[in-house]
């Protein structure tokens, strides 16, 4: 896909109005420090556009990067960060909520997971919701160059088997060092979000 042009164009807090797009939008869910804004910076072609840190919680607002004036990467604050408080986890929770329920350009939902790790209880809850609100799942497998390649289908399994997903859903590994799956996550964008 050709990169003509990003712009982080929106950025919204726990009380900022959502904007209201025209464009087909793409969301990154996942828990704090998947790899969400590394791999939307891989899939734009930039190194470090989206902020990202070795410290989970960096992304604390909902960011929408415009490319190329035809589509919006949705990134989102990661859930499960330990560092606040119950009262702020809650408020991060509902501005989440609120985005993916209310969102009339939202496409297509992008669920983040950790290769190296089994899913979450939040992880499921998240599966489901995609799922129930009738969004098409794809899971991405992120950090893929941490594990050798001899565990890689042992590790998507352990995945598939833990989200218990739909037989055929997508759970494509990635990694933002070797950019590996990179075109397959273009052409789900195209397919799922750009017809
Ligand atoms: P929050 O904004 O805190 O929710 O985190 P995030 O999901 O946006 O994660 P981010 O992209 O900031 O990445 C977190 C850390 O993981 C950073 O230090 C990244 O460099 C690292 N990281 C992300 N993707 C990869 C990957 O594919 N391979 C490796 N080795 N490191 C990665
Ligand atoms: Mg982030």
């Amino acid at each position: 896909h050709v990169i003509k042009n990003v712009n982080l164009e929106t950025v919204c807090g726990i009380t900022s109005a959502l904007p209201e797009n025209i464009h087909p939008e793409v969301a990154f869910a996942g828990k704090s420090n998947v790899g969400k804004s590394s791999l939307i910076n891989a899939l734009m072609n930039r190194k470090s556009y989206a902020r990202t840190s070795q410290q989970p919680g960096k992304t604390q607002t909902i960011n929408f990067y415009n490319i190329n004036d035809e589509i919006y990467f949705v990134d989102l604050p990661g859930y499960g960060y330990a560092k606040v408080s119950n009262e702020i986890k809650a408020k991060w929770g509902r501005m989440i909520e609120n985005y993916l329920q209310r969102s009339k350009q939202l496409r297509l939902v992008f669920l983040l997971i950790d290769i190296r790790h089994e899913p979450s209880q939040n992880d499921r809850h998240m599966y489901r919701w995609i799922v129930e609100n009738g969004f098409y799942p794809v899971i991405i497998a992120t950090k893929a160059d941490k594990i050798k390649r001899s565990q890689l289908s042992k590790q998507l399994k352990l995945i598939k088997n833990t989200l218990d997903v739909a037989e055929g859903t997508p759970v494509v590994a990635f990694s933002a060092l070797s950019k590996q799956g990179r075109d397959e996550i273009w052409d789900l964008i195209e397919t799922y979000a750009l017809n």
